[in-house]
This record gives structure tokens, sequence and C-alpha cells, in this order.
């Protein structure tokens, strides 16, 4: 009760969702799996550069590679289709030992039809681009073109033939994300008179209910515009967009059904569709519309780039809904924003996956990680190594995120039986030979009533009981140095074997337990505390 009490108050005070979500990414065998790992550059495909991007999977001690398929080559003449780039992709990333996310890099390729085969470009009466209200065309194919979807579709039953034929024993590829940060680049709607056609047709009744907020809607009539306000284009082209899309996956899903997302290209909050990012895409205002329009797509992602906090959380509370798990496709690799928003996303949203875009660009000139890099790479290591405590404690209330955002030297959690207060900057408590600290940061879970796993880097932590409600001299019993410093029973080092089975690598006693428990460059330590800590009796009257 008091355990709820506080999460209430916790996730009012933070602005924490603490619903259940659940896993999306499963293994063959059919375990959970926490998706970590990262996207190679666009072109990578089918090339040396692959390797690269596979060893900085490794380096980021994830399990997936993301890595696109292309139209084009899939579909080189007009239903003439050659599936060997998307073959071999399979096996070269089976061969690492890594998963696999296959990026559909079709119709919409950030908006652009970059991918799309040249019997499509050199057709635009057939395979119509959307045009801006003076008649001119943009570059992005129209959502409103049958053409376009029915040939985009085809590929695709065919891409997921493909995948079922290589893959469908051995579980490689885990998922397909379907076309890439899609929606119109360079206007906020087809202008064309077939969409004008679809727009004067006013919202459909499926739409029914959904409200867009700050639309400022007179709510008049069913028309785009009564509705959906100074939204009405982007709803509109988000509705459209996302039924092409949705056609396109279910067809793929009749083949081989796994699951399927589609990412967002973000503009910050409150930016506009079609200038700030690609209009139609489902971002945060329309995430409702592509609910109800694509119901065989399972998740909606944010690609999210900005380092600032305030940005990324606005991005993962908006997209960790009952009817969405967060998944972060593609996020930046580099700096300490980097290292602390992996954290963020995987301990504080409790997302099922998170991504870096780039992996190539993460090796210097001698094909090591970079610099700038390689803390993120350490909280991944943290992620990957709790990941059978996040799976298992998703949506409890008992995982929490350490995080040192600026100016913090330390941040306290509070829990039903204790006051725990994480330090930063340890070395003047512990050794640590680097140079310089990174910004502290780490996962803390609580197991049991007295139990805590903590993983981490540049974290200590003080666990300080709570006064018992009913005792009357509370402060007594917690004062003394048993109750405090010493108030342990065990603190062990160690990590989770592959039945995630808890196997013991050190125990710590004695100067490496005097003062705080601390986690360096992402060791997991098990702390069992004393039951008696802090309890009437523990110390002699
Ligand atoms: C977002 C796109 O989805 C990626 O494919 C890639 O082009 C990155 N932007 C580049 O920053």
């Amino acid at each position: 009760m008091l355990a709820e009490k506080l999460h209430e108050l916790e996730s009012q005070l933070y602005n924490i969702h603490y619903d259940r979500k659940e896993t999306l990414y499963f293994l063959k065998q059919g375990r959970p799996l926490l998706v970590t790992g990262v996207q190679c550059h666009n072109s990578s495909t089918g090339t040396g550069m692959l390797q690269d991007a596979i060893q900085v999977a490794k380096e980021f001690h994830g399990n997936v590679l993301e890595a696109p398929v292309y139209w084009y080559l899939l579909e080189p003449q007009q239903n003439v289709y050659d599936t060997s780039h998307v073959r071999e992709l399979i096996h070269t990333v089976r061969k690492a030992g890594l998963h696999l996310v296959i990026l559909w890099f079709a119709t919409n390729k950030n908006g652009h039809p970059n991918y799309a085969p040249e019997y499509i470009k050199l057709d635009p009466d057939t395979y119509r681009l959307a045009v801006e209200p003076d008649g001119l065309p943009v570059p992005s194919l129209s959502p409103h073109c049958q053409a376009t979807l029915r040939a985009d579709q085809k590929t695709f039953v065919e891409l997921m033939k493909c995948i079922k034929e290589e893959d469908g024993d051995c579980g490689t590829v885990l998922a397909v994300q379907v076309e890439n940060e899609a929606g119109l680049g360079g206007t906020d709607r087809d202008y064309s008179q077939a969409a004008q056609r679809d727009f004067e047709n006013g919202v459909p009744p499926e739409l029914e209910g959904v409200e867009i907020p700050d639309s400022g809607a007179s709510m008049r009539d069913n028309s785009w515009r009564g509705r959906f306000g100074r939204h009405a284009n982007e709803a509109f082209t988000a509705w459209h967009q996302a039924r092409y899309i949705g056609e396109i996956a279910a067809a793929g899903k009749q083949v081989y059904n796994i699951p399927m997302y589609v990412n967002a290209m973000l503009g910050h909050p409150y930016s506009e569709a079609g200038m700030a990012y690609n209009s139609g895409g489902p971002t945060v205002r329309v995430l409702d519309i592509w609910k109800k329009a694509a119901p065989s797509i399972d998740l909606l992602c944010p690609d999210i780039y900005m380092p600032c906090r305030d940005y990324y959380t606005h991005f993962c509370q908006a997209y960790s809904r009952e009817d969405n798990a967060l998944f972060i496709p593609e996020s930046s690799f580099a700096g300490p924003s980097a290292a602390l928003n992996v954290i963020r996303a995987a301990a504080q949203y409790e997302a099922v996956g998170v991504c870096c875009f780039g992996a190539e660009s993460a090796l210097d000139e001698t094909g090591s990680l970079r610099e700038d890099v390689v803390d993120t790479a350490v909280s991944f290591q943290m992620v990957r190594n709790m990941a059978p405590l996040l799976l298992q404690y998703h949506g409890t209330g008992h995982i929490h995120a350490i995080l040192q955002e600026e100016f913090m030297d330390q941040q306290l959690i509070l829990t039903e039986g204790f006051r725990i207060v994480a330090h930063f900057d340890i070395r003047r408590r512990i050794p640590d030979t680097r140079e310089t600290l990174p910004r502290g940061r780490g996962i803390l879970v609580q197991t049991g009533e007295y139990e805590f796993y903590l993983t981490g880097d540049n974290v200590a932590l003080d666990f300080v009981a709570r006064p018992d409600p009913e005792e009357e001299m509370p402060r007594f019993w917690l004062a003394c140095r048993q109750s405090n410093q010493l108030n342990f029973l065990t603190v062990e080092e160690g990590h989770f074997d592959e039945q995630n089975q808890w196997v013991v690598d050190f125990r710590r006693n004695g100067d490496e337990t005097n003062y705080e428990t601390y986690a360096r460059k992402g060791e997991v330590v098990r702390i069992r505390l004393n039951p008696k800590m802090g309890k009437k009796g523990f110390v002699k009257a």
C-alpha cells in the first residue's frame, strides 16, 4: 500500500509512468528479449562496412543490428525479384551471433523515394509525387496513389516470403521496420486533385472521438479543419500515410507474422509538419490517428536525436502508452547526454529496446571505439547486464534509474523501507584511476524487501532505513554504524548466466564495503541488507 502511494507521489513529482508495458520482442524459443544495439549507415548493407557495424554492436554489448534492405535491389525490374542481398544480410548477422531488425527502405526513406526502383522514378504519371498548392511536386511519393502502394506492397510480400524461408526456423530476424521516417517532406499535405477529393470527404468514422490537444478546432462539422483545426493537414496526411503503410504491413504479416513497427522523424515539440519534420509520420500529435488507421503495426517509435533531457523525456513519455511500448530505433551515441539517455529510456521509461544510429561512425581511424562514445557503450552494457531484471520488473515500480543531471552531486531514491542516496563523483571514497569521471548513472532494481541489484558507473549508494512509524525512539536504532555503513549481509559482484541465474564473481567485504556500495564501469552488484537494521534491539540499548 505504502509502496503504491510512494510511486504515485514519485510519479507526480518526476512525471514517471509506471504503466505495465508488454515486451514486444521474443526469441524463437519464447524468451523475451530486451533489444540493445545499433543501426548501420543507410547504404552499408552488402558492403564491407557492415562488419564495422557488427563490431560496434558487439562493443556496445548489443544483441541486435538494425540494417536496411532496398526496394530497388529487391525489384531491379518491374515484377522481377532478387532477394540475394536480404539472404546475405541475414546470414552475415546470424554468423556474427546477433539478431537482426530489417528496415524496409521503399516508398519512403525519410520521406523521399531514393530507394524506389527506377521504373517507379521514371513514371511519375503512374507513381505520383505529392504536390504543393501551386501544383509543383515535392520529393515524396503520394500516399494517395494506389499504384505505388500496390507496387511497394507486392515487393514487401516477396521480402517477407524470403525472410520466412531463410529464417523462419532460426529467428535471427526479430522485427521489420516498415518504411523509414515516413511522411511528406516539404509540404504538410498532398494538394493534388486526388488528395483534395479525399480531403473533402471529411474525417472517417474510425476517428470518432479522436482529438488533438491544442488544435483550436471549432468542431463545427466533420471536416478535417473543423475536427483538427490548426493540425488538420497533418492529421489528414497521417491518416492516409498510416493506412498506406498499414496495408503494406498487413499483407506482409499474412505471409510471415513477426513484429512490425514504424519510426517517426520528430520535430521539436510544438513544431510544424512539413517544415521541421515530414508530415504524416507517427509523431506525438497524431499517434491516436495512427493507432486507428494501422492496427497491423505493433509499435510506433520515436527516433530521438535530441540530447536535451526535457525533449528526450517528452518523447519517451509520449510513446510509452498502454497500447504502445517504448522502442527507440535511432538515437545518438556520442557524448554524456547519449550515455545518460540510454539509461533514461531503459530504466526510467522501461523501453523494450534502444538503439543508436550510424554504428560505423562510432569507430576512430584505428578501428577502436571513439573516446566520446565509450560511456554510451558502458550504459548499454549496464542495460544488457540487467536485462533479465528489467524485463522481470517492468511496471512494478521497483526499477530505479540513476542519472547525474547537471549540477547534481547526489540523487534520492525513496522506497517503502529505505531512503537511498546515490552519490556521484565517487573518487573521494572509492579508487578510480580514470582522469575524468563520466556522469554518474546506473540502474537499481529492488528484488526483495532487503535485496537490490545495482549496476552503474561513478555511482555509490547509501541505504538508510526509514523510521518505523510505530517506533518511539527510531533515531536510537537508526543511528548506530551497524544500521548504516555495516548494514549488509552480503555484497557480491557478478552476472546473470544464460538461464538468468545470478553467478557470483567476487564477494566484497572489509575495505570494499566500509563506505557506500559502489558500481564502476557497468559492473553488477547484488546487495543483501540486514533485515534487522534500524530495528528495535538491533543494538544493545
Ligand atoms: C534518420 C534516418 O531515419 C536515418 O536513416 C538516417 O538517415 C539518420 N536520420 C541520419 O542522421
